[in-house]
């Protein structure tokens, strides 16, 4: 066979391929006919195998003769695929094709969360619904803000009741979110509503419950007319969304420079139902909110006049209120990076569930 001959038969099978490319109404069979053609043992894949039996010097025009005529045939193929796409895509959009809309969707797996988090995102979330902002402050902190504005100053007893880890540049590691209260006083002035998430740190010796990284949420709200019966009321209805059940509260007197008064809230034991275990040490109650007004001294810090407004302040810890919820007795667990302690999605309670579908 010589070139001339070679480009009859192409010329026969382009003709053969537009119809049958014509022909096929999907997308298989347009998979199907093209294999017919441009496959292997498809007839121009057979001629593109007889190039090498050609003389040597019409070798190299039967190559480019064949290479023309495929690539014709391949942009049949390719032009006739968009059509036949386009076809369906219209289909579906008309509602005769395959495509239901009304199918649930494939569900993607989120991943699980820190039991800290878990309870952090539900935290903000029931606040930011009271009105409340979420605000952060450093967790390397003046003695002036984690001490001194707090009411707190130089030798005074209570800076013993916080193990504090001082660091060489004159700073410390802050030992409470209670800082960030006078922070957000001198940032946006009364009123005040706000909670702040954070991490916290005391030079203490770990065991089952003392670590020296934990969790704390601090809330504040300042405005005229606040009562203690107002603190009550915002302390009630988080624990009520926390744990998902009205809870009963109780207030005892509890000393904290920063309030006056202060108080520490217990909470009706949800193990025994109040009745008594070893969990709430037989009492029935469990200490979980130390709390309080804030001190006249503390508003005069953030340069607000305590004659005209008033406030409370409270100290959620973050990292114990997710031990309850979750069950986990041992603090340590909290800070191991052991992902079986990790809360999926399913067991985060309430509205913080984001789930895509
Ligand atoms: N900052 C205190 C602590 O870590 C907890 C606390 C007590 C915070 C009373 C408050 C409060 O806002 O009113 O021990």
């Amino acid at each position: 066979m010589d070139v001339e001959q070679l480009k009859l038969i192409l010329a026969g099978i382009e003709q053969e391929a537009r119809q049958a490319v014509q022909a096929a109404a999907t997308l298989e069979a347009l998979r199907g006919v093209r294999a017919k053609f441009l496959g292997k043992k498809g007839s121009l894949g057979q001629l593109m195998g007889t190039i090498r039996d050609y003389p040597p010097e019409q070798r190299g025009l039967a190559g480019q003769t064949l290479n023309a005529a495929s690539q014709a045939v391949t942009a049949l193929f390719e032009e006739r695929q968009k059509q036949i796409e386009s076809s369906e895509v219209a289909a579906d959009a008309s509602g005769a094709g395959a495509h239901d809309p009304s199918l649930p969707g494939v569900r993607l797996p989120l991943g699980n969360v820190h039991p800290v988090t878990a309870v952090q995102w539900q935290i903000e979330h029931v606040f930011q619904r009271l009105g409340f902002t979420v605000e952060a402050g450093p967790e390397m902190e003046s003695d002036y803000y984690n001490f001194e504005a707090l009411n707190i100053p130089a030798m005074h007893p209570a800076r013993d009741m916080q193990d504090t880890f001082w660091l060489t540049n004159g700073l410390l590691l802050r030992t409470h979110t209670s800082p960030v209260q006078v922070r957000t006083m001198e940032k946006f002035g009364p009123p005040i509503r706000c909670i702040v998430p954070g991490r916290c740190f005391r030079y203490e010796t770990i065991d089952a419950s003392h670590e020296n990284t934990f969790h704390q949420c601090e809330g504040l709200v300042i405005d005229r007319n606040i009562s203690i019966a107002n603190l009550i009321a915002v302390m009630r209805l988080l624990l009520r969304e926390v744990f998902q059940r009205d809870v009963k509260v109780r207030l005892r007197p509890g000393y904290f420079p920063f309030v006056e008064p202060g108080f520490e809230l217990d909470m009706s034991c949800l193990i025994c139902g109040g009745s008594g275990c070893a969990t709430c040490k037989r009492s029935g109650w469990v200490e979980v909110l130390p709390c309080g007004m804030v001190h006249p001294n503390v508003l005069r810090y953030g340069e607000i006049d305590p004659h005209e407004y008033t406030g409370f302040a409270f100290g959620l810890g973050l990292t114990r209120l997710a031990m309850m919820k979750y069950g986990i007795s041992d603090i340590r667990v909290m800070n191991a990076g052991d992902v079986r302690a990790l809360v999926p999605p399913s067991r985060m309670a309430g509205p913080t569930i984001v789930e895509r579908n």
